[in-house]
């Protein structure tokens, strides 16, 4: 299984396919940083939709930036394989749960491939290692006093597997996705979160970065001030889940056991290297879960915190709250069948801004399509491209003849140095920003193509002019596809192969390879199909 669709020069590389990365990214010590970028891990009481593909695209484009800075990366997602709620789903479909998980993990693992998701492991919580590091967990917060017997009566609302008070209730029913809440009493195991709220709002006060963006941190402060009580951290009433170490009668809080998927990635009760995570991207839906009781967690066990909790919007669907019993739920399967795999991760990431919320329609999506990609960007390289062939004979860098025109002094002067905005964008998740900035580009080119018009240099025959047209072209193009990489990766190496350059596009120095001048005398440039076909 391969996650990329490689061109040619890709092609060797890429045999490993998914999550056989990893080995190697821990045995390769390179000279960068490391860093750790993670997604939720998915429930897996059914198939994945567009609110998954969006985490999951979100945090391979960062993890694809920071492997091009030349960071060793740990990219982690996984599955959510435990709880009542699967547990449900499971006996609903006639399986074991077991079975029942293997089958929807397969569909995940599928779309990531599709979507070419760049990760490097894929936790489950079904695994030994998991339940290993849970267990792990446990203990060592056990041991520390944090952990006591109690009973428990409180509302509960499955799909969200989350308590409630009955002040909590809207009209009676879960606060978060409106459903019927059920009353639960039993005999639980409490973990002391109340112990821990004063030392989470002083550690957000320290750390203004902790959690992002600045609206969702004063949220958790403001809910960190009106106290916390101690939480329930395991359940009687159903067994699918982790035994409680020395109680098996009990299984393990859902989210106690999810969110200690992150250590179980970096290789807890050791350390891999890659803990504290850099950054856990999340939906602003299980804040909360990041932000309190996850940091609770650790801070009880001496662990390090993650550095950066960030919280992204939500979709709706063509003006709707997305909802299975609304039958709008976008499958990303379709979406990538109908429009392709990058014009999907594309309008993910452009057409709302990293952090707030957004709407998922046809009309947008084909918006995007016709117009950043086909008209800007797709025709941008087809031009190019074949101007080169008809005047040049294919050859892109031929050198260039001392003879630079103020067009082209302007646009090597903005192209010319790395781009520090864009990093800075893409070390604040601004992806969008990100973009805006490489389509400014994109329109600088095509609109010095209609200044240039190199059409009316060939007909003069102004050599040394077109020459350089061509050039600072095709060198503008290569530039911008290195831009485009960490968004776009297959377009990106088609564009790269279209202009003949050499080597791997994933194998690039970031801040090497947006410098100008990079494209060799000799490069020789290929007719590609249309990179974004317009639609009709
Ligand atoms: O919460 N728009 O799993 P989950 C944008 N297993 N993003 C959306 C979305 C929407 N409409 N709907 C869902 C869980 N998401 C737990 C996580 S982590 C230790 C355990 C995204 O399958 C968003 O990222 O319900 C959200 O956080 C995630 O899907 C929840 O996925």
């Amino acid at each position: 299984m391969s996650f990329f669709q490689p061109g040619p020069r890709c092609a060797a590389r890429r045999k490993g396919g998914i999550g056989a990365r990893m080995p190697d990214n821990l045995l390769l010590k390179r000279d960068g940083t490391r860093f750790c970028v993670t997604t939720p891990i998915y429930y897996v009481n059914d198939v994945p939709h567009v609110g998954h593909a969006y985490t999951t695209v979100a945090a391979d484009c960062l993890a694809r930036y920071k492997r091009l800075k030349g960071d060793e990366v740990l990219f982690v997602t996984g599955a959510d394989e435990h709880g009542q709620k699967v547990e449900k789903a499971a006996k609903a479909a006639g399986k074991t749960p077991q079975e029942f998980v293997d089958g929807i993990v397969a569909r995940f693992k599928d779309l990531w491939t599709k979507l070419n998701i760049s990760y490097d492991d894929f936790v489950r919580t079904t695994e030994d290692r998991h339940k290993k590091a849970v267990t792990h967990l446990w203990n060592t917060i056990n041991e520390k006093g944090d952990i006591y017997l109690g009973a428990y009566e409180d509302w509960y609302c499955t799909p969200c597997e989350n308590f409630l008070t009955e002040t909590q209730l809207v009209n009676g029913k879960c606060p978060d996705c409106g459903r019927i809440v059920e009353r639960l009493k039993e005999t639980s195991y409490f973990f002391k979160l109340s112990a821990y709220g004063e030392k989470i709002l002083a550690h957000i006060e320290a750390n203004p970065d902790f959690i992002q963006p600045v609206s969702k941190r004063n949220e958790i402060t403001s809910f960190l001030k009106t106290g916390l009580r101690d939480l329930s951290v395991s359940r009687t009433s159903f067994s699918w889940g982790i035994p409680v170490p020395g109680d098996p009668k009990h299984v393990l809080y859902v989210w106690f056991d999810a969110l200690t998927n992150y250590l179980t990635a970096t290789g807890y009760p050791e350390n891999n290297g890659f803990w504290p995570a850099d950054v856990h991207i999340i939906g602003k839906d299980i804040l909360r879960f990041h932000a309190v009781y996850w940091p609770a967690f650790l801070l009880s066990a001496d662990v390090a915190l993650p550095k950066k909790i960030f919280a992204h919007g939500w979709w709706t669907v063509e003006g709707r709250k997305m909802s299975k019993s609304k039958g709008n739920v976008v499958d990303p399967n379709a979406v990538i069948d109908k429009y392709g795999v990058d014009q999907f991760r594309y309008f993910l990431l452009r057409e709302v801004p990293f952090g707030l919320d957004g709407d998922f329609s046809i009309k947008a999506l084909e918006g995007r399509i016709n117009g950043d990609l086909a008209n800007d960007l797709g025709n941008l390289v087809s031009r190019t491209v074949s101007m080169i062939e008809k005047y040049r004979g294919g050859e892109a860098g031929l050198a260039i003849n001392g003879f630079d025109g103020a067009m082209e002094k302007d646009i090597q002067g903005r192209f010319g140095a790395p781009d520090i905005i864009y990093g800075q964008f893409m070390e604040n998740l601004q992806f969008h920003h990100a973009l805006d900035g490489v389509w400014i580009k994109i329109r600088l080119l095509n609109a010095y193509v209609d200044k240039s018009a190199p059409w009316v240099l060939a007909k003069n025959k102004d050599e040394a002019a077109l020459s350089n047209v061509l050039y600072t072209l095709a060198e503008g193009l290569r530039i911008i596809a290195v831009y485009l990489y960490p968004f776009m990766p297959s377009s990106a190496e088609k564009i790269w192969d279209a202009l003949g350059v050499e080597g791997c596009i994933e194998d690039v120095k970031f801040d090497e390879a947006v410098k100008w001048g990079g494209l060799k005398p000799g490069a020789k440039v290929k007719k590609t199909a249309p990179l974004f076909p317009r639609l009709s």
